[in-house]
């Protein structure tokens, strides 16, 4: 007896607990060794939400989680971090108006740009908005922010284009809050 195709589940969410510690990852650049298992095929994509716990995730770090495809920093932002993005000016942005889909209609003031108005916690996927590479986290670059050594984009601490080539901030997908601990994307 042969398996018939099996393409149920298509409203399946996927659940996702990220253990922080080991599996915590900061370095950016294709180096991000987490999360294969769940790689949803493509007419599962659209409905799929998935949970990150991220409970284990300290002040300072960053986890990266993939979803739909890409991965998705979820970064633990420190009061230093927050106050440089707050301290910018939205004239001094390349890219002002960016959207987050949690917040539509807002410009790309810091606070606009973080889940559910936590400060701490900055969500956004992790490509570069020039051709697509994965950005380096942890600080990188000259705004302290992520920096893409492909063709030498500047993210700042709320990963906003600064300086380089690419055109856009980094993007924001659909997320928020379930509980104190719990991130659902999507
Ligand atoms: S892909 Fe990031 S700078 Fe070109």
């Amino acid at each position: 007896m042969s398996h018939a195709e099996d393409h149920e589940g298509t409203r399946r969410d996927f659940l996702y607990y990220a253990t922080a510690g080991a599996g915590a990852v900061t370095a950016g650049a294709a180096i991000w060794p987490l999360v294969n298992q769940m790689n949803p095929s493509a007419d599962v994509q659209a409905l799929s939400s998935i949970y990150v716990d991220i409970s284990g995730v300290e002040e300072g770090t960053q986890l990266t989680v993939k979803y739909l495809g890409k991965p998705v920093f979820i970064r633990y932002r420190t009061q230093e971090e927050i106050e440089a993005a707050k301290a910018v000016a939205l004239t001094d942005l390349i890219d002002r108006t960016s959207e987050n889909p949690n917040k539509p209609g807002t410009d790309a003031s810091d606070i606009n740009r973080v889940i559910d108005d936590k400060e701490q916690w900055l969500v956004m996927i992790g490509v570069c908005t020039h051709l697509g590479c994965v950005p380096i986290g942890d600080g990188a670059g000259e705004y302290g922010g992520w920096f893409c050594p492909c063709h030498g984009s500047h993210y700042d601490t709320a990963g906003r284009i600064r300086k380089g080539p690419a055109p856009e901030n980094l993007h924001i997908p659909v997320a928020s809050f379930v509980d104190d601990t719990t991130i659902q994307l999507g």
